[in-house]
């Protein structure tokens, strides 16, 4: 059995990664510009990323015995895409250190499937983070 603890660490990364590809694909429609153009896919690219990230935590949560509760963050995002950029590093940044620490606690509690899987969550984000300090230059 999965603690309390770690089952709300999994329900809020899912909010965070369904507040991430909400935010992605509404930012993807939105970036106009050919100088922004990698910027737009890359963005576009990443939605299927983080819809699978979701996709799995929200199927261990219901395994391990807990509800999935969506609460996503649906604040506009900015319209500037540099500004953009920079926000979404900071927020893959904190999503690595987020999974890492899921991956501690799965650890503690014996799942050594999902210690493993938050560990590939956290270097998927960790390489979003690059791509997107690379396009910004
Ligand atoms: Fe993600
Ligand atoms: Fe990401």
């Amino acid at each position: 059995m999965a603690s309390e603890e770690l089952i709300k660490g999994l329900n809020f990364a899912l909010n965070r990664e369904v507040s991430t590809f909400l935010r992605y694909m509404l930012q993807g429609a939105s970036i106009k510009g050919a100088e922004w153009e990698a910027a737009r896919q890359m963005y576009l690219s990443e939605v299927t990323d983080e819809v699978g990230h979701a996709q799995y935590l929200a199927n261990k949560i219901l395994m391990l015995g807990g509800t999935p509760e969506l609460k996503p963050d649906l604040t506009p995002p900015p319209t500037d895409v540099r500004t953009m950029l920079k926000n979404d590093i900071a927020e893959e940044q904190i999503d690595v250190k987020g999974y890492m620490e899921l991956a501690g606690l799965a650890e503690k509690e014996g799942l050594v499937d999902l210690k493993m899987k938050m560990e590939d969550q956290a270097a998927d984000e960790a390489g979003h983070a690059e791509g997107m300090q690379r396009l910004l230059g």
